[in-house]
């Protein structure tokens, strides 16, 4: 069998991030009654890759290599669930425009590696729950700013008690 790694594409909080979207949400996430995520796997998804074959990996890293960005802030504003798949998360109202900009030049560099991935309408959030129960709405006070910087490539590994996130690359926003 060939040998596949599942990768993401993602925005990486800091320490201090974590910390804080676990205080200002641990109220709704222990009412969500679901799987909490733990503190160390929080994250943005940019770009889902899937299970990639070993050998595409050096293509992946230059397209993330090419891909250049703007630093932005992203501002978190909601905690909601989301009926079909049933998750927690930490949403944001409004998408900065170097946000759409940086997945959209991803999907580009991808595909100039003969990578090809699933045009979605993209929302950013942070999962914060799986398997919850009951359907949730709260606006965020005070919101939560994030200034990200930086971007990462995930890699994820399933275990007994849920995924595993390593952190492969980092690039810099301009
Ligand atoms: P999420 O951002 O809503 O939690 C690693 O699995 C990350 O990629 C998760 O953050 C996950 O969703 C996201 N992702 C996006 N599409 C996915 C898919 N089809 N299967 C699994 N994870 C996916």
């Amino acid at each position: 069998m060939k040998a596949t790694r599942r990768l993401f594409f993602a925005l990486w909080p800091t320490d201090v991030l974590r910390e804080q979207i676990l205080q200002q949400t641990e109220v709704m996430v222990g009412q969500a009654s679901g799987r909490a995520i733990p503190a160390s796997n929080l994250h943005v998804t940019l770009l889902f890759l899937g299970a990639v074959a070993e050998e595409d990996l050096p293509r992946i890293m230059a397209a993330g290599a090419g891909t250049s960005g703007t630093r932005f802030e992203l501002c978190f504003d909601v905690i909601e669930s989301w009926g079909r798949s049933k998750v927690l998360v930490l949403g944001a109202s409004h998408v900065p425009q170097p946000l759409s900009d940086l997945v959209d030049s991803l999907r580009i560099s991808l595909l100039g590696q003969q990578i090809a991935t699933e045009a979605e309408d993209y929302r950013p959030h942070v999962t914060l729950a799986r398997n919850v129960a009951a359907r949730q709405r709260s606006s965020l006070h005070p919101v939560m700013r994030w200034q990200v910087g930086d971007f990462v490539l995930v890699e994820s590994t399933p275990g007994p008690r849920g995924s595993r996130y390593e952190v492969l690359a980092r690039w810099p926003l301009a």
